[in-house]
This record gives C-alpha cells, sequence and structure tokens, in this order.
C-alpha cells in the first residue's frame, strides 16, 4: 500500500518536464550511432516509492470513506521512478536511492510486481542521496557512460561541492529542483543579514558569499557616531533564480536559460526546476530540449 503523500500542481509540472526530456534522452542515445556507444543510466536521488497519492482528497474528506472504499476513489499517479521505469526506451541501468527503508521496500516490491523484466538493471540503494552521488560520480567510468540525474529533495540538501562534483563528470545531464521558496528565500532574513548558521548554510548552497552583496543593500547612510548602515534584504525570487543559474554556468557546460517556477495553491513559488548539461558534446541539444520543455505552460 502506498502512502506517500506529496506534492500538488507543482508535482505534475516537474514530472511531466522529466518524462519528456528523459524520452528525448533515450531517442538520441538509440538513434544516433555514436551515442549508441554509451550506457546510459537514470540515477534518483531522492526517489521515493515510484508512486504518490494523488492529493486531491483531504483529511476531512477522507473520512466520508470506508477504509475499503478510499483505495479505489483515490487514484495512485505515477512518481519518477515509475516514469522512468515506464519510458518505451528504458535505460540501460537505473539507480534509486532514499534514505528511508519503507520507501526503499515499497519501490522494490513495484519492481519486482509492474517491472520485472527490468528488475536485473535496477540497483536500489537505502542510503543518504547527496552521499551515494558522490560516489557515483567518483567510481563510474565516465568514458563509457552517460546519465541523468534527478535531484528532486524536499529541503536544502544540495550543496555546491556536490554540483561540482556532478559537473566534473562531464557527462552527466541533471535535473534540480531547487529549494527557492521553501528554502533559500527563508533563510534570507529581511531587516538584517542572516545569522552566522543561515549564512553558512547559503554560502555552501551556492559556493560562494556573493550572494550577500547581490542580495542585501545598504538602507540609509551611516549614523554620526560612524556606525554602519544596515544592510536590508533586497532580492526577488526571479533574482534569486537568476543567481543560481549564474553559478551554475560557472561549473556545467551549459545551462538551461528557462526555469520553471513551481508554485503551491497560494501562488507562492517553492520550487525551480532547473536543467544543467556536464557533457561538453551533447550539451547544446541537451539545452534546446530542456529549455523547451522548461518553457512549455501546463
Ligand atoms: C519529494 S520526494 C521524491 C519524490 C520522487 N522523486 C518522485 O517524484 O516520485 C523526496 C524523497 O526523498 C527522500 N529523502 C529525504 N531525504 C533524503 C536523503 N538525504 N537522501 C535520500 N533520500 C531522501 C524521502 O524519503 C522522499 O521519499
Amino acid at each position: 500500500m502506498v502512502d506517500h503523500e506529496f506534492g500538488g500542481q507543482w508535482t505534475e509540472q516537474k514530472l511531466e518536464a522529466l518524462k519528456n526530456y528523459l524520452t528525448q534522452y533515450r531517442l538520441i542515445f538509440t538513434q544516433n550511432e555514436k551515442a549508441r556507444y554509451f550506457k546510459t543510466i537514470y540515477v534518483d536521488a531522492f526517489a521515493g516509492t515510484g508512486e504518490r497519492k494523488a492529493p486531491e482528497i483531504n483529511v476531512e474528506d477522507r473520512q466520508l470513506f470506508g477504509p475499503d472504499e478510499l483505495p479505489e476513489v483515490e487514484a495512485y499517479l505515477k512518481g519518477s521512478a515509475r516514469i522512468a521505469l515506464e519510458l518505451a526506451s528504458p535505460f540501460d541501468e537505473y539507480v534509486f536511492i532514499d534514505k528511508k527503508r519503507d520507501h526503499v521496500e515499497q519501490l522494490q516490491s513495484m519492481i519486482k510486481r509492474d517491472f520485472p523484466e527490468l528488475e536485473p538493471r535496477c540497483h536500489i540503494q537505502q542510503e543518504d542521496g547527496p552521499q551515494a552521488i558522490r560516489e557515483l560520480c567518483k567510481r563510474r567510468d565516465w568514458k563509457k557512460e552517460r546519465a541523468v540525474i534527478f535531484l528532486d529533495p524536499y529541503g536544502m540538501n544540495i550543496e555546491w561541492e556536490l554540483l561540482k562534483q556532478i559537473a566534473d563528470t562531464q557527462a552527466v545531464d541533471l535535473w534540480f529542483l531547487f529549494p527557492l521558496g521553501t528554502g533559500a528565500n527563508r533563510l534570507l532574513t529581511r531587516d538584517a543579514t542572516p545569522p552566522k548558521a543561515f549564512a553558512d548554510k547559503l554560502t555552501r548552497i551556492f559556493g560562494t558569499d556573493a550572494w550577500k552583496t547581490e542580495f542585501y543593500t545598504q538602507s540609509g547612510q551611516s549614523d554620526l557616531f560612524g556606525e554602519d548602515p544596515k544592510l536590508v534584504k533586497d532580492v526577488s525570487f526571479d533574482q534569486i533564480g537568476q543567481f543560481l543559474i549564474k553559478r551554475l554556468k560557472t561549473i556545467f557546460h551549459g545551462v538551461a536559460p528557462t526555469t520553471k517556477a513551481l508554485y503551491n495553491s497560494r501562488n507562492n513559488p517553492m520550487y525551480l526546476l532547473c536543467f544543467a548539461a556536464g557533457n561538453p558534446k551533447g550539451a547544446s541539444t541537451a539545452i534546446k530540449i530542456a529549455d523547451y520543455l522548461l518553457g512549455q505552460r501546463s
């Protein structure tokens, strides 16, 4: 029984872009003679159970149904793992990582039940996603392998060093769900620069402390006693996103200029979906495809 529930309309949007990208990616790697040489790997670092419960039935409404009826009225929607496994042309290998044991177990049984022919290609790891990705980047033979990594955390787990390691493979395309409203913006305190713990976290995420000058401005003049003028937050969601893209461009061969902000029902941007390509040869095609998908309205 699947009890992994998250997301809203934004979940649909991010998964739609991912599905269409993976489809195009596999098309390139099956049709292009040179690309056929490579083994392709799909890596989902925060894989979940593979499925998720449709969010439209709220807690109160659930009480209207008996326990036997609920499963019938609830649509079970596809999660990223299932989407990747359902591709008409599957990847040569799948790596699914989740730190929760029950999520890993549900994912294992879903694969056994619904994709038995792909089971030998699947590696399911109960582990910390960032740690597993660091190992994968180090250990794989990037002369012969190409990967798409999907980083889809709830919170601020992804740090710059990890992004740099992914970029350095020169063989990985990255879909990254950046916690714009749920993470970064909350750490950027309004009336003064953030306390040290928040500031350090922001610096670890962006890989620089340049965010301080980009996101904060002086309010007023220094006073008669020579006290420094106050620094106040002066940045929009859009500008935070642009700063992230600018930073990603310093390490990846290409970054899609378009991003997709994913809003919650109160119209606040929660996440920013972005794409970066690490492989110098494929980057321009990859960016074209991803940029188009990110710009699509849903
Ligand atoms: C937003 S869900 C991912 C959903 C999935 N990508 C999908 O579309 O179906 C986040 C998942 O990350 C897992 N998770 C949270 N922290 C993690 C970590 N540090 N390492 C690996 N998995 C983690 C949670 O258990 C949860 O299943």
